[in-house]
């Protein structure tokens, strides 16, 4: 038996024509020189702009290809210019990583509260937002919590509020998963990684940044395919893939181009049904087990399925179903620091679908956490 792949929210299987571009690719590599070959096969790298500019309804000059969500957030977070009373808000389900870097650069964050069924409180948001916010970010599905947000509504709210406000929205979870639309959701800034939902290969990601914002920040990496020093002063003469610089891995890219474009081929309509049926089927049929606390909102839900089990520690119910050959993962208290401190839990099990998932292999996984459970008083 082979082993079953319920961690997509970590990283979802690659596609096997994605890797078969990929192993071409590095075989050109290494039978040619690596600079060569990309001159060679610029047009079709270049076609991950195109790609990635179809999968978000955006311009392909708007995208960089980078290697992760939080290169991206770091990445832009430190390339707007703030002033000394600005502020950034956040929800309480930000991701960890994301977080750190807003302390780590001393920015001045306030975080909204979610209601305590997952939804945005706009109640809340009219209360942190004020004339000195520069940015709001938001998860649009958690790492920790499979709830979607209502991004569109988010953003119409931001920019009715003031249109100057920069309204970034990480997509790390809902790339290749739901139809993301950055012209719909009012959005100026989109981060993603390539190796979740998309089924790209590890090490990839991606950055939208719209044009106008592009024109309006300082790049905090810049190279000389972007600026050239004059005398002591840069100028930036390139503000296309903005946050790109000289070298990169053209196999990966290659490799995400591919998945971004058999996502885009699929529809994201065929690919969101079966996801979130599969996890409705799941959460039916666990449900039954009055020992298992699901933790999300079940009007809200994706593929991602968090839970706990009365009495047993998260570790234990990892160990016991990867020895069954189901793989899944544990979201510990720092992927979301907020978000576990609100719940007042330490840990969870996370399960996450993805559309190859078949009802038969959640058949196997509920009879086994019915197994884990039984005996428990
Ligand atoms: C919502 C969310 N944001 C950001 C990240 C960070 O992504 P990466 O590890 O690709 O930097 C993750 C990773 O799981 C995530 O789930």
């Amino acid at each position: 038996m082979n082993f079953i792949n319920f961690n997509n929210a970590g990283a979802s299987l690659l596609e096997p024509s994605t890797k078969n571009e990929i192993s071409k690719y590095l075989k050109l590599e290494t039978e040619i020189s690596g600079y060569y070959i990309e001159q060679k096969k610029k047009k079709i790298l270049d076609k991950f702009y195109f790609n990635a500019a179809k999968l978000l309804n955006c311009k392909p000059e708007e995208i960089s290809f980078l290697q992760s969500t939080t290169y991206g957030w770091n990445l832009f977070v430190n390339s707007i210019t703030t002033k000394k009373n600005s502020n950034i808000v956040i929800f309480d389900n930000e991701y960890g990583s994301n977080y750190i870097s807003l302390i780590n650069n001393n920015f001045n964050v306030r975080v909204s509260k979610l209601k305590e069924n997952g939804e945005i409180s706009f109640e809340d948001l009219k209360e942190k937002i004020d004339k000195n916010t520069a940015l709001v970010a938001v998860c649009h599905i958690a790492s920790q919590c499979g709830n979607i947000l209502d991004i569109e509504k988010l953003g119409k709210f931001i920019k009715k509020a003031n249109p100057k406000i920069i309204f970034l929205i990480d997509a790390c979870q809902s790339v290749g998963h739901l139809k993301l639309n950055v012209k719909k959701n009012f959005c100026d800034v989109l981060v993603c990684s390539g190796r979740k939902y998309l089924r790209g290969p590890r090490g990839t990601g991606l950055i939208f940044i719209k044009d106008s914002i592009q024109k309006i920040i300082t790049p905090k990496i810049i190279d000389t395919t972007k600026s050239k020093i004059i005398g002591r002063n840069l100028s930036i003469f390139n503000n296309k893939n903005i946050f790109e610089t000289f070298e990169y891995s053209p196999s990966l890219k290659l490799g995400l181009s591919k998945a971004i474009e058999k996502f885009n081929n699929l529809g994201h309509k065929k690919v969101e049904l079966k996801i979130k049926n599969l996890s409705k089927y799941f959460r039916k049929k666990i449900s039954l087990n009055s020992f298992v606390t699901l933790h999300e909102n079940k009007k809200l839900i994706s593929g991602i399925n968090t839970f706990s089990i009365k009495g047993k520690a998260s570790y234990d119910i990892y160990t016991f179903l990867r020895q069954k050959k189901i793989i899944t993962s544990i979201s510990t208290f720092q992927t979301s620091t907020h978000y576990f401190k609100k719940k007042n839990l330490n840990n969870i099990i996370r399960v996450s679908f993805h559309y190859f998932n078949k009802k038969k292999e959640v058949d196997y996984l509920v009879s086994n956490i019915n197994d884990f459970t039984k005996g428990i008083k």
